[in-house]
């Protein structure tokens, strides 16, 4: 087996010889054996002179391309024609299909070479005029080898859009009711009188061309060699020419050339994505009244909504509003990172803060907001080793006593981790500071501010360390009078957290909790409500 054969796919355009390019022929010249679909073989009949020529029929696609593949396996230059293009409902598909089944690549010795044809629905739109000038798409009504609802769902996607859509294999002798229900299923959104071109044997001795409106389309003479090209919601037939306009009147003056008001030569138009975005936040509706409006998905509106506007130049030099206060993008990203990354943890690796953080981690917060600035928080750190380990043993008892409390699952919770203190750098006890009675601003009807005001400072560190790259776990397990005694606190003092911090082998992805089946992250929906408590809002479970 000699492997230095070659298969050339040769789109040899419309039929005739004048469409056909240069590369076909040359192709067509060079090849030792010509492979093709009988009709498309007898339109290059004269160029075939002193070569094998391998005619199949309508349905042996892949067997042309197994032939090819032995030929050139053999050694021969092989062109395997298709009318139109070869990529274009051609042969390239079933050809790279076979070949890749049979282990073939591009390096193993038989080449593979493409020449491009003119398509059907080229040849048709220069026979009618201009219809393709916009968005457009192509689409086959033979259910040979797709399933019909697919081709129904693309075929009322594509009328919805707008599209100008060119309909290959619409009809043959014994498919004659796809084009009717591609007709029922285009009317559904395009108006009766669509201009619609029915072209067949384009450029062949026998062509015809038939101008109709999409209400008749399905009467007309529709067969095996027509192409049907469809306008969208602009097109018009005039004069005998089907034109689908490209949009310059909605721009410009077309006796002047002028631009229109509100509209520049070369720039977007005034309901371009810029202007339609600006359009949208100025309109200030909801994605959901956006989305029927422009027929878009709501999703769609609700991500476009969310987005900030980009500043303009002028806003960039002399930003107003919330510009002016605005921290950069990535300053903001870092700031949600924190947000939603920072984890409570457990596990700590061996290894000391680097000098300085802990410093910085007390001073983040100490930045907190507190209650009438009363600033109730104190922190003791631990540094003395048996000291550590009896708060360790209060609070193992405390997790002991929680577990006999639970209604149920209580096994199970004693697996549970709930602390590192042995294991992190540093222990800091977070305490409320004595006195507080005096402080009545903003506490006299809501005493727990004090409380509310720590949870800000060690929120504050929680947020700082993970930005750090440490760990930091809160920890409540344990009864804060004996705790008090231990610590030698003053009458009034109350310790609230014991926090370990510390280097840590990892970051949990997500809550312990949420992996050990305790609960899970309720959905925004369920916490934020509108004006009143919605009928039937439940508390979060509890998982026990
Ligand atoms: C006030 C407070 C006290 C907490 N006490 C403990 C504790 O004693 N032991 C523990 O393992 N986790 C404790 N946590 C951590 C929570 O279990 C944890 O925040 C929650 O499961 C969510 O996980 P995440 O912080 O990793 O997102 C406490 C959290 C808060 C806010």
């Amino acid at each position: 087996m000699t492997e230095n054969g070659k298969i050339t796919l040769v789109g040899i355009g419309p039929g005739n010889k004048e469409h056909m390019t240069q590369a076909a022929r040359d192709a067509i010249a060079q090849a030792d054996t010509v492979i093709g679909y009988v009709t498309y073989i007898r339109l290059v009949e004269d160029l075939l002179h002193g070569k094998e020529v391998i005619k199949k029929s309508m349905t042996e696609e892949l067997d042309r391309a197994v032939e090819a593949l032995a030929q050139a396996r053999a050694g021969r230059r092989v062109a395997l024609i298709s009318s139109g293009d070869a990529g274009v409902y051609g042969m390239t598909g079933p050809t790279f299909e076979v070949l890749f089944q049979a282990g073939w690549t591009p390096a193993s010795g038989i080449a593979v070479e493409i020449v491009p044809g003119a398509s059907a629905l080229n040849a048709c739109a220069a026979l009618v005029g201009a219809p393709l000038t916009h968005d457009f798409c192509a689409i086959s009504l033979s259910d040979l080898l797709t399933p019909w609802p697919v081709i129904a769902r693309r075929l009322a996607a594509a009328a919805a859009a707008d599209f100008v859509i060119a309909l290959y294999n619409p009809k043959s002798g014994r498919r004659t009711g796809q084009i009717v229900e591609a007709q029922r299923l285009l009317l559904l959104s395009r108006k009766p009188d669509t201009p619609v071109a029915i072209v067949k044997s384009a450029y062949r001795k026998k062509q015809r061309i038939e101008l109709t409106t999409l209400e008749r389309m399905a009467e007309c003479d529709i067969g095996m060699l027509s192409t049907v090209l469809i306008g969208n919601s602009n097109t018009y037939l005039r004069d005998g020419l089907m034109v689908t306009p490209r949009g310059y009147a909605e721009k410009y003056d077309m006796a002047g050339g002028v631009a229109k008001a509100g509209e520049r030569a070369g720039r977007s138009l005034s309901t371009g994505l810029e202007g339609w975005l600006d359009d949208l936040r100025a309109s200030g509706e909801n994605a959901a009244i956006l989305a029927a409006r422009y027929r878009l998905p709501v999703d769609y509106l609700r991500q476009v909504l969310a987005q900030p506007p980009s500043p303009t130049i002028e806003e960039e030099k002399n930003p107003a509003g919330i510009e002016r206060h605005r921290y950069s993008e990535a300053e903001r990203k870092a700031v949600y990172r924190a947000i939603r990354e920072r984890r409570d943890m457990r596990h700590f690796s061996a290894e000391p803060l680097p000098t300085g953080m802990l410093d910085r981690l007390v001073e983040a917060a100490h930045w907190a907001p507190s209650v009438g600035y009363m600033q109730p928080w104190r922190f003791l750190r631990i540094t003395d080793t048996p000291l550590r380990q009896r708060i360790h043993a209060l609070v193992e008892a405390e997790r002991q006593a929680t577990a006999r409390a639970l209604s149920s699952r209580n096994e199970e919770f004693q697996q549970v981790k709930i602390e590192g203190i042995l294991d992190c750098a540093e222990l800091l006890i977070a305490v409320l500071m004595p006195g507080r009675e005096s402080h009545i601003v903003g506490r006299r009807t809501l005493p727990e501010m004090d409380i509310a005001s720590v949870a800000c400072a060690i929120q504050n560190m929680w947020l700082a360390a993970r930005a750090e790259g440490v760990g930091l776990g809160w920890v409540s397990f344990f009864d804060p009078h004996a705790l008090a005694q231990l610590l030698t606190l003053p009458d009034g003092a109350r310790p609230v957290a014991v926090l370990c911090l510390g280097p840590v082998p990892d970051f949990y992805p997500r809550p312990m909790f949420e992996d050990a089946g305790w609960g899970r992250r309720l959905p925004v929906t369920d916490i934020l409500f509108e004006n009143c408590w919605p009928e039937g809002a439940q508390p979060t479970p509890t998982a026990y």
